[in-house]
């Protein structure tokens, strides 16, 4: 998989495939399957470290991650995540970015919209490929006072729209969009040349992600967008079942949906 290669399922029509990894021993098990891209998100702050939410993740945690599981990928796309606060300006998104390319992420993620128009096109003159994060966005959550679905009401839906056109003219290859309204996450992907991938954003994204051990049912409570694809305890049948539902359209379900 490369950052061409995206593009060209895009135009086919042929639906991309992601899940989060943080080890080596999931990243070979999802590599194996065909995942199409891997996530070293930084969801890692709750599933890895047992955090209420994603502001303690570091630099650190996200550079020894990153290794463990690019090391050992063959196949799949490999995006990092950028931590709180580690591209709170253009040189530290640089510094910051390289390091994680380094770590062996060929594509860095960082949340946020037109207020980071620096950081995004410092990444794009020096050639690191970014994947954009829209709707919510997991770090904002104290200012978002919780977790809730964005995009709901017209002016924060044409926001989020002409967030994502921004990003594509800034050069980002990619954009996540999380938990927004189906019809949002339809009319996003249908504006815009670059793939979306949807998390509670509707059937009609360019692709889908879930955090690996939402799909594997670990978490408890999870939010209405996850299902639980582990139905017969063999966790490469969860993985290739979770691949083939989003390749033929039947994940997410209206009732994953908003
Ligand atoms: O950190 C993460 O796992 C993510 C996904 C929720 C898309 O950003």
């Amino acid at each position: 998989m490369n950052i061409k290669d995206l593009k060209t399922l895009k135009q086919s029509g042929e639906k991309i495939t992601c899940l989060t990894a943080y080890d080596a021993s999931f990243a070979k098990l999802f590599d194996e399957c065909n995942i199409d891209i891997i996530l070293v998100g930084d969801s890692l702050g709750n599933v890895i470290k047992g955090d209420k939410n994603t502001l303690s993740v570091s630099m650190n945690d996200m550079i020894y991650h990153t290794q463990a599981t690019a090391k050992i990928t063959k196949k799949a796309l490999i995006i990092a995540d950028m931590p709180y606060q580690s591209y709170a300006n253009a040189e530290k998104t640089l510094a910051n970015a390289k390091r994680l390319i380094n770590a062996g992420a060929q594509m860095v993620k960082f949340e946020g919209g037109r207020e980071f128009e620096v950081c995004f096109k410092i990444l794009q003159h020096h050639n690191i490929p970014v994947c954009g994060h829209l709707g919510l966005q997991p770090q904002s959550v104290l200012k978002m006072g919780g977790y809730k679905v964005q995009g709901r009401d017209q002016h924060s839906a044409e926001r989020i729209l002409a967030d994502a056109k921004a990003l594509e003219n800034w050069g980002v290859q990619t954009i996540v969009i999380e938990c927004i309204p189906a019809k949002l996450g339809k009319q996003i992907s249908q504006s815009l040349a670059i793939p979306t991938i949807g998390i509670g954003a509707g059937v009609d994204c360019d692709g889908q992600v879930l955090v690996s051990y939402d799909m594997l049912g670990i978490t408890q409570n999870p939010p209405k967008f996850v299902k639980n694809f582990l139905t017969n305890g063999n966790i490469q049948s969860a993985t290739k079942d979770f691949i083939q539902a989003v390749k033929d359209n039947t994940f997410p379900a209206d009732k994953h949906s908003y």
